[in-house]
């Protein structure tokens, strides 16, 4: 590869943890002298953006796409993306993945689909990694875990362009156990379509546009000042959690979403000036054995 001076920093992003991430990513770059394009896959963005891939492509020297990872492969923000790229000659691409619960099985299988359909394209995939970030579900972080994830961010990142800009290439063996879970990334794609149709906005709905106006699908219009949900939901949780007044309500998924919410920002302002316990003591147990390891180095 040779002299990177211009990236494309491509990104999805549901509740705001690989956002964190793709700012860092960005500061980086710009410290390392390279001028920087920032993209979010969401689709109010995508439209606009979509025409101009055909010279972006041209200008720029590599490209970093950072995803959140959905039912261990990539939500469809991410395929609509692939789909949309130009063909290109040897562009050299970087996938960073990142989930609730670090590289072990089944989330290994994560970056398979995404690097094929990017290869097809022409483009040459000369790195992956995954990167952790706090559960926006099912598993509710601690918010020292939390807080150790947050403020790794900026030396996993600086591990990963220090050898991506020597040149160093990493990508992981394929293996034929995660071939069997793709079929089942693929259903949940579909099955998750109608989960936003179990949203309910309550009466502290003021009608203030939030979830339309930042659904990445686009899948929310206002009636009478109240959110209607589509059926080309991703199950993102943007909404449910992002809602300025906490309005909206899913009666039938309960045990799977965070009753306390989720919010980055809000944890990162109640631990400041916090002492953090240990690594050891707050990733206990065998839901979090991916994020110890990936805050303890050892991947
Ligand atoms: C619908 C959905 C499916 C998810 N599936 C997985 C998964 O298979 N494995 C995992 O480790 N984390 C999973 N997660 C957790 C997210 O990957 C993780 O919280 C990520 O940091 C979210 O990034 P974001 O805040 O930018 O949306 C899932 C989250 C959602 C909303």
């Amino acid at each position: 590869m040779g002299e990177i001076k211009k990236v494309l920093v491509s990104y999805y992003s549901g509740t705001g943890g690989v956002k964190k991430a793709a700012n860092v990513l960005s500061e980086s770059l710009i410290e390392r002298n390279c001028e920087v394009i920032m993209h979010s896959m969401d689709i109010s963005k995508f439209n606009n953006y979509k025409d101009q891939y055909q010279n972006i492509v041209k200008e720029v020297d590599l490209i970093i796409v950072l995803y959140a990872v959905y039912a261990f492969g990539a939500p469809r923000p991410v395929d609509r993306w692939v789909e949309n790229l130009p063909k290109t000659n040897n562009l050299p691409v970087v996938v960073i993945s990142v989930s609730g619960g670090g590289e072990i099985w089944p989330n290994t299988s994560c970056r398979v689909a995404t690097i094929r359909g990017i290869e097809k394209k022409g483009y040459e995939v000369l790195y992956e990694k995954m990167m952790v970030m706090p559960a926006n579900m099912l598993c509710k972080v601690n918010d020292d875990m939390a807080m150790h994830l947050i403020n790794s961010i900026p030396m996993n990142i600086n591990k990963i362009l220090d050898e991506v800009f020597s040149g160093k290439r990493h990508r992981s063996r394929f293996k034929i156990s995660t071939r069997v879970l793709m079929p089942i990334t693929n259903i949940e794609k579909n099955a998750v379509r109608n989960f936003s149709k179990d949203l309910v906005a309550n009466d502290a709905c003021t009608g203030c546009v939030w979830c339309a106006l930042n659904c990445p699908m686009g899948n929310i219009e206002l009636k009478d000042d109240k959110p209607i949900f589509k059926d080309d939901c991703i199950m993102c949780l943007r909404c449910y959690y992002g809602c300025p007044n906490k309005a909206i309500h899913n009666e039938k998924v309960k045990g799977l979403l965070f009753k306390e919410g989720f919010d980055l920002n809000a944890v990162e302002k109640r631990m400041e000036g916090k002492d953090l316990k240990p690594i050891n003591e707050c990733c206990k147990g065998l839901a979090w054995i991916g994020v110890k390891r990936y805050l303890l180095g050892r991947e």
